[in-house]
């Protein structure tokens, strides 16, 4: 996707995670200067003497091209102040937030605190400089268990999310619209990912999850490596075509493609306000469907147990992406391409 013009340097908070590091290749491809605010609290911080956290390096080593980071937390307002005055910001790209749906459940105000709190006081740093322009990693999680599918962006939401991280999503979201509705001049775009999985084609980046990992994807590629021993698969009792869950994977780098798409409503004047939009794959693909994928792809056999749900899973979920291949000007990632 080609750059907009008029909008050179993009911040990206949370930039040294795994969606932020492969956003940051696209954004470089495509032109602009990154700025990455992270404070590594789910990522591997600079090495001693180092500028840059060690997958920032490979990011500039993949592209030629340099980033700037700022480690620290989008919740100290005076330091994140500092950075939009020491550089001048077009437009926020926000992936900063904690994000384990388990670990939310037990720790709830750490939830609340660091991914609401924290998006308030980028928001208000941002109307303090005046860079109104912002992309926002929201999720499908959203949704709640879905009523239909595939789900569109007119689904309700709020509705029956069954976490605190989730709720975390949806008060950001509401927190926007009621800014962009109070304060003229906002264009914040919502960005639903459904479930972002792999890996840059150089295999140099990738998600490296810091402990166990809870989703499926870097489960399964540890125990591909032997890390682990196994996987559980989480129900086998379903109302599925296998019994086991649908998701709708999407490959990482076509979620980076995503970013830099959104950032091109940027470029129109007729756009304010805040707007989401899915981005998924439109495609089901089972928990089983998976392994066995996996298993294809790297020649050996992925062994798996099924165990009970966990809990707050839901069977189905599945995107529309029509609003975004119209209006984003993505094409459909249908086929495997990239994928799995
Ligand atoms: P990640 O944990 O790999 O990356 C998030 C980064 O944000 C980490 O580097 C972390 O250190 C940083 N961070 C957290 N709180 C911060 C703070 N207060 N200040 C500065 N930096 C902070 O997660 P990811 O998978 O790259 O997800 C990126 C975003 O996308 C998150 O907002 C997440 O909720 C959202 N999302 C992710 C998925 C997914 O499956 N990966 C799906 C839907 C939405
Ligand atoms: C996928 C499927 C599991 C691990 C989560 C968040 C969602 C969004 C994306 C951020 C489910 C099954 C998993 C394992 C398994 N993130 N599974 N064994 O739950 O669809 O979505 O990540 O916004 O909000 O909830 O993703 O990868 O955890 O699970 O059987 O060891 O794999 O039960 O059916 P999920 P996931």
């Amino acid at each position: 996707m080609s750059k907009v013009e008029g909008l050179d340097t993009i911040l990206v908070t949370g930039g040294a995670g795994f969606v932020g590091s492969h956003t940051i290749v696209e954004l470089l491809k495509a032109g602009y200067k990154v700025v990455v605010v992270d404070s590594c609290i789910n990522s591997h911080p600079p090495k001693e003497g180092r500028d840059l956290p060690p997958v920032l390096e490979r990011v500039q080593d993949l592209t030629g091209q340099t980033v700037t980071f700022h480690h620290l937390s989008i919740l100290d307002r005076e330091a994140l102040k500092d950075v939009f005055l020491k550089h001048k910001v077009d437009a926020v790209i926000h992936f900063a937030a904690l994000k384990a749906v388990g670990e939310s459940v037990k720790r709830p105000l750490d939830y609340y605190h660091n991914n609401i709190t924290g998006t308030a006081t980028l928001l208000r740093v941002m109307g303090e400089v005046g860079v109104k322009r912002l992309v926002f990693s929201s999720s499908s999680t959203v949704y709640g268990p879905a009523k239909y599918f595939p789900t569109d962006e007119e689904h309700p939401t709020g509705q029956g999310v069954t976490n605190p991280y989730g709720r975390s999503k949806f008060v950001c979201e509401e927190m926007m619209k009621d800014l962009a509705k109070a304060e003229e001049g906002w264009q914040l775009v919502l960005l639903r990912y459904f479930n972002p999985v792999g890996a840059h084609p150089s295999g140099d980046i990738g998600e490296d999850p810091l402990g166990i990992p809870v989703n499926l994807m870097p489960y399964i590629a540890q125990v591909a490596v032997g890390r682990r021993e196994r996987i559980n698969v989480f129900g086998g009792d379903w109302d599925t075509p296998d019994r086991t869950c649908i998701r709708d994977f999407m490959h990482v780098m076509d979620l980076a493609e995503g970013h830099t798409a959104a950032l091109t409503k940027f470029g129109d004047p007729a756009f304010s306000g805040a707007k989401p939009f899915n981005l998924g794959r439109g495609k089901g693909v089972s928990v089983l469907e998976m392994i066995a994928a996996f298993s294809r792809a790297c020649g050996k056999e992925i062994p798996y147990k099924v165990v009970g749900r966990r809990e707050g899973d839901v069977p189905t979920m599945v995107a529309s992406c029509a609003l975004a291949e119209k209006e984003l000007g993505l094409e459909g990632h249908e086929e495997p391409g990239r994928n799995v």
